[in-house]
């Protein structure tokens, strides 16, 4: 692996920059794992490519370095800002780019975000994964098939919003487990739930995370998302979301750069008194449906 000559510097500073870049490359050499090697030379080339492109001033470089330490002097068992950091720059999208290539029409991949939570309340099919949390009622269905077309029973479908106010359950004080749910899909793939119709809300903006957005003008709102993530045997597991269609925020844009067009759904309204899919009652207000089919490429594609 060579380096790129800086040409808007003298010869000599070139050559300079150069074989410092080499040396670095060269002390990885033995690394056993060839993969590691790989990775902690590709590394080298490029931080040392940005460093050189920007020209970066020490000052500059002591400003990343405390900046990398609030990151993760914030973070914490419940407070992620590492995952946060890689969100807003666009690198948790570029890796799952990479590891969930277009598979026959298998649904689209996008962010997990930091607000899964292991061992969701099982509700049964038609159930409410909304568990108390605040919103508009919003019944939820599809059906889940490979991409040959043929319907996965029991696959394990896990799904959590926010509620109306922007917030995840976790991000409360009081323990509560609410907008968060496993159900499993019926003998012949489908599966159907109530939940919330979701709203756009900020990603924690509060750390330093929060403070780059500031610093570059960019807002911290996600467009209004419901989480899926799909399991089933022999299949490749899924972490995705539906969006809204017609939510302002698509057009503005997503603050962790999760949206597909194939993943914007219609949420369709139903006026106060429209009769419900399963005969729940949800009082004098209007509630929302939309429908989701899943498509599941093989494990290992
Ligand atoms: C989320 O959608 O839950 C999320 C994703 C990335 C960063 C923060 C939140
Ligand atoms: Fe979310």
């Amino acid at each position: 692996m060579t380096s790129e000559p800086d040409i808007r510097v003298n010869p000599a500073q070139q050559l300079l920059e150069g074989e410092l870049i080499d040396r670095v490359l060269a002390s990885f050499e033995n690394t056993p794992d060839p993969r590691l090697k790989q990775i902690m030379q590709s590394l080298t080339t490029h931080l040392h490519a940005f460093i050189r492109d920007v020209r970066l001033t020490e000052a500059e470089w002591n400003t990343a370095i405390e900046f990398l330490t609030a990151v993760g002097h914030i973070t914490d068992d419940t407070r992620q800002e590492f995952v946060l950091l890689s969100d807003a720059l666009g690198a948790s999208m570029q890796t799952i780019a990479v590891n969930n290539q277009a598979y026959k029409g298998a649904t689209d991949a996008t962010v997990f975000g930091p607000f899964f939570v292991e061992d969701a309340p099982e509700i049964p099919l038609g159930g409410d994964m909304a568990g108390g949390a605040s919103g508009q009622a919003c019944w939820i269905e599809g059906t889940v098939t490979d991409t040959d077309g043929r319907p996965v029973p029991n696959a394990r479908i896990e799904v959590w919003e926010c509620d109306e106010d922007g917030f995840y359950d976790v991000q409360y004080p009081d323990g509560r487990i609410a907008g968060r749910a496993h159900l499993f899909t019926d003998d012949r793939g489908a599966y159907r739930f109530w939940a919330l119709t979701p709203v756009p809300y900020p990603i924690p903006h509060d750390g330093p995370v929060g403070k780059m957005l500031d610093a570059t003008g960019r807002s911290p709102v996600r467009a209004a998302h419901l989480h899926f993530m799909v399991s089933a045997d022999t299949l490749r597991t899924l972490v995705t979301h539906i969006f809204v269609e017609g939510d302002p925020q698509l057009e503005i844009g997503d603050s962790v750069f999760g949206v597909k067009d194939s993943l914007v759904k219609e949420f369709a309204q139903q006026v106060p008194g429209t009769p419900t899919p399963d005969g729940r009652d949800v009082g004098d207000g209007s509630w929302a449906r939309a429908r989701f089919d899943i498509v599941l490429a093989p494990d290992g594609v």
